[in-house]
């Protein structure tokens, strides 16, 4: 992918223009409460910096996937509360998305929100067409389109990608700053390079470590797609999670990593307990004999020991997925032994994704005790599998 011409901020003129703003707000909620902020802060600097050019700013987001239905759970009303809160000034919320009249009559130092593109079916449309009207629409509210939202970059969505074609544009700090780690994985990284991959669904993975497994020295595998792995070793997984269909694809994995060279970590002991709860009794067993009644919920200590020594031993590190269910107490060691190695390596630590920056925080870590924390799940997944990334192709 060529990168190099991306516009950034800084060289494009921004005085008193209006600008439209693609920023990633998808954040977790529970009963309409934020449990994790950290896209919301890290959209800040940006709209700052906007603002202080003396810019109109417009902002067009998503919330999970409407598929073009007004579901009152997934509007960004709270998320606009929450953002004016971390930018310590005022947020409209406009209501409308088409033809706001809020966004129409946003002034120089002001901000408006628009609510959930993704109530607009056209937004996610496989049709060009479609994409394109809905695109003039937010256009016309705007003489400079902003490319901030990193998690979303993957989408070749309206706002995100063919909005870019209609106005001058630039990538915003958080887009820029998060290529620039990308590349720093991916063009010469500094070794050991070790990948660290857990998460429920080898499916998500597949295409990561297929690209990966010649460029790292290590990897390890964690979190529910590790049964799958170990059913392909023909171990038992007892009612572990498994994707049966990926068996193939996966044995075919194992045995390219074992031609190349690359280690590829896998568990040798496993948290296992009857049933997916808080309150299951866990109990740890061998990962070659897991009980065919029980199913496995995190890695064992042994294992969490052993992933740890080896991040230790790299100077790069990528993670991504928790390796456990770090939501029940019980099952969030190994996720907690894996962020702590992080910590500590002395090269660059990336944490990947929405998921995995929400377990560090929930865990107890602080954003500043890691190299970087991406915003982006798929995204920046899609990048280290070398795919395009429509959001940035466009800016290009
Ligand atoms: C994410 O959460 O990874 C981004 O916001 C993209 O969301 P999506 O997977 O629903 O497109």
């Amino acid at each position: 992918m060529v990168l190099s011409t991306l516009a950034t901020l800084e060289s494009i003129d921004l005085q008193g223009k209006r600008v439209l703003l693609r920023c990633d707000l998808n954040v977790p909620l529970k009963d309409g409460v934020i449990t994790d902020d950290g896209r919301i802060r890290a959209s800040i600097p940006t709209i700052k910096y906007l603002l202080a050019q003396g810019a109109a700013v417009v902002i067009t987001a998503h919330l999970g996937r409407p598929k073009g239905e007004r579901k009152p759970e997934l509007s960004l009303a709270p998320i606009a509360i929450r953002l004016s809160e971390a930018l310590g000034s005022k947020v409209t919320f406009s209501d409308e998305i088409v033809n706001s009249a809020k966004a129409k009559g946003v002034k120089s130092g002001e901000v408006v929100l628009l609510e959930n593109i993704r109530y607009e079916n056209a937004e996610t449309s496989k049709d060009e067409g479609e994409r394109s009207a809905l695109a003039k629409e937010l256009a016309s509210y705007a003489d400079v389109f902003i490319s901030d939202g990193f998690g979303a970059v993957h989408r070749k969505h309206a706002s995100v990608y063919d909005v870019a074609k209609l106005l001058p544009h630039a990538a915003g700090y958080l887009v820029a700053a998060e290529i620039e780690v990308l590349k720093k994985l991916t063009q010469s990284p500094e070794r050991p390079y070790g990948v660290v991959l857990g998460g429920a669904k080898v499916s998500d993975k597949i295409g990561v470590i297929s690209n990966l497994l010649d460029k790292v020295n290590v990897l390890a595998i964690g979190g529910g797609m590790l049964f799958t792995f170990l059913a392909a070793q023909g171990k038992e997984i007892g009612k572990s999670l498994v994707e049966t269909d990926l068996i193939p694809t996966v044995k075919e994995l194992l045995s390219r990593a074992q031609e190349l060279g690359v280690k590829i970590l896998l568990p040798t002991d496993i948290i296992v307990a009857p049933e997916f709860s808080a309150d299951a009794t866990p109990t740890t067993v061998s990962a070659d004999s897991i009980p065919a009644d029980q199913m496995g919920l995190d890695i064992g200590p042994e294992t969490a020991a052993s992933f740890a020594a080896a991040i230790s031993e790299c100077k790069t590190v990528f993670w991504n997925g928790p390796m456990g269910v770090f939501e029940f107490p019980n099952f969030a060691n190994g996720t907690k032994v894996v962020a702590q190695a992080l910590t500590s390596v002395s090269g660059i630590s990336v944490v990947g994704g929405g998921d995995s920056a929400a377990a560090v925080r929930k865990l107890g870590f602080k954003d500043s005790q890691f190299g970087y924390i991406s915003t982006g799940g798929g995204a920046s997944l899609e990048y280290l599998e070398g795919k395009e990334l429509p959001g940035i192709v466009a800016l290009n």
